[in-house]
């Protein structure tokens, strides 16, 4: 954590930097029509730091996910422009897109997502086989021994807890390197100590791996393992700390 700054009050937003991993560039997203439309992101321009941990708060329909499926090309934007490591994705046909999305986007969910069928090992390895890629046995040891699941590995999901499932994930997540790690709400099925792990896990990639990664909390806590945290307020980020305390945190989200 930072402890050099103070809490900076973005007028907007954050401003969108040249070394940003991502960036949302004047980004508005738009759902339904006439009395039933609903402004869900509202020009947002801001960037994500290559190698760095950033926490999205806000209240429940502030943007936070629609944000995440934007930055992840899960959902295009009605207007504006998603960069992803210097692409923009808002110009990709979907082959592309789908390519950008399963090579440089790891993502891990509250509900885990993993394929009920198959084992831990064979859900770690699931995005690399249907990219024809080729798995480092050493960077998957180093991944599962770090997790703590090398001895989970024949299991099924509905073999393992909460907390195992979700390391499995972040395993996944991490394993074609991708260059950056979206999560919305990853621990937020979990218990405090499953939580505790998935979060530490989560922190020394970005550390020791220089993985970046965006995850949506409403934890406080949980946003403390950020290097930043942006606050979501009625589709636009009205916070944006680098000084995470909690006075800082209870402050920005009153
Ligand atoms: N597919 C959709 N169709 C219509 N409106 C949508 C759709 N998805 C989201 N919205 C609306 O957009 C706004 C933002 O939703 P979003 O899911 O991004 O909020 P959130 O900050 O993630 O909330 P939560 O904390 O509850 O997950 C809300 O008003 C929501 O109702
Ligand atoms: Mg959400």
């Amino acid at each position: 954590m930072n402890t050099n700054t103070t809490i900076a009050q973005a007028p907007a937003a954050a401003p969108a930097q040249a070394s940003s991993i991502v960036r949302l560039q004047d980004v508005s997203k738009i759902y339904g029509s006439g009395d039933a439309q609903v402004r869900a992101l509202d020009d947002v321009s801001v960037g994500f730091g290559a190698g760095e941990f950033t926490a999205i708060m806000g209240p429940s329909g502030s943007g936070k996910s629609t944000m995440m499926h934007i930055l992840a090309g899960l959902d295009a934007p009605t207007s504006g422009h998603v960069f992803v490591e210097d692409t923009d994705i808002t110009t990709l046909k979907d082959t592309a897109l789908t390519k950008l999305r399963r090579d440089r986007i790891g993502f891990v969910f509250q509900s885990f997502n993993l394929v009920p069928t198959l084992d831990a090992r064979a859900n770690i390895l699931l995005p690399m086989r249907l990219a024809g890629a080729t798995p480092e046995k050493e960077w998957f040891d180093l991944i599962v021994t770090s997790l703590g699941i090398a001895d989970r590995l024949s299991h099924r999901p509905s073999e393992m807890s909460g907390g195992q499932q979700q390391r499995v994930a972040v395993a996944r997540a991490l394993m074609s390197r991708p260059a950056v790690i979206v999560a919305d709400e990853p621990t937020g099925n979990l218990d405090s100590h499953s939580t505790d792990e998935v979060m530490d896990l989560l922190r020394r990639a970005v550390d020791e791996l220089s993985q970046s990664v965006i995850m949506v909390t409403h934890d406080t806590a949980t946003a403390a393992y950020a290097d930043r945290v942006l606050v979501c307020r009625d589709g636009r980020i009205v916070s944006d700390l680098r000084d995470i305390t909690a006075d800082n945190l209870t402050a920005a989200l009153r």
